[in-house]
């Protein structure tokens, strides 16, 4: 079944010059870009975004690491997407994500991990949602 999914090239990915390479990817696998916007965002929007996470302890960190710098939001849209790019992303801690993924590839950290992708029909409508309204 044809799906959509928001991901995130996290600032870490902007930083490291890394966007075209992770990009290139998700192009090879066959999904298809159908919004994508490179921008910043304020601990608000942040809060929404990981909004199932800002109880934890992690989150401080995360929230100061996702307003860091900019980043590049996109929409991708292929048969399975929404499982398909999270094995493409790889498990979420660098140090342990499987060589050939994205994460395996170019990460070695449980934070900085270079991608977000949504986890569920459920949360990918609601991320599509807060990041492209109009879609
Ligand atoms: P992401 O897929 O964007 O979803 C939640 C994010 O929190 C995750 O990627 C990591 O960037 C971060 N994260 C999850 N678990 C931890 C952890 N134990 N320590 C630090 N950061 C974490």
């Amino acid at each position: 079944m044809t799906q959509r999914t928001l991901v995130l090239l996290k600032p870490d990915t902007v930083r490291r010059g890394l966007v075209g390479e992770v990009l290139s990817r998700f192009e090879a696998k066959g999904l298809t870009i159908v919004a994508m916007e490179h921008r910043a965002i304020d601990g608000a929007m942040a809060d929404q975004h990981y909004a199932e996470h800002v109880e934890r302890d992690f989150y401080p960190p995360l929230r100061d690491f996702a307003t860091s710098g900019p980043l590049v939001s996109l929409v991708l849209e292929g048969d399975e997407a929404i499982d398909v790019v999270r094995a493409l992303n790889g498990a979420t801690d660098g140090r342990k994500a499987a060589p050939g993924t994205i994460r395996g590839d170019l990460s070695l950290s449980n934070r900085e991990n270079l991608v977000h992708a949504s986890d569920s029909p459920e949360s990918a409508a609601r991320e599509i949602a807060l990041w492209f309204p109009s879609l």
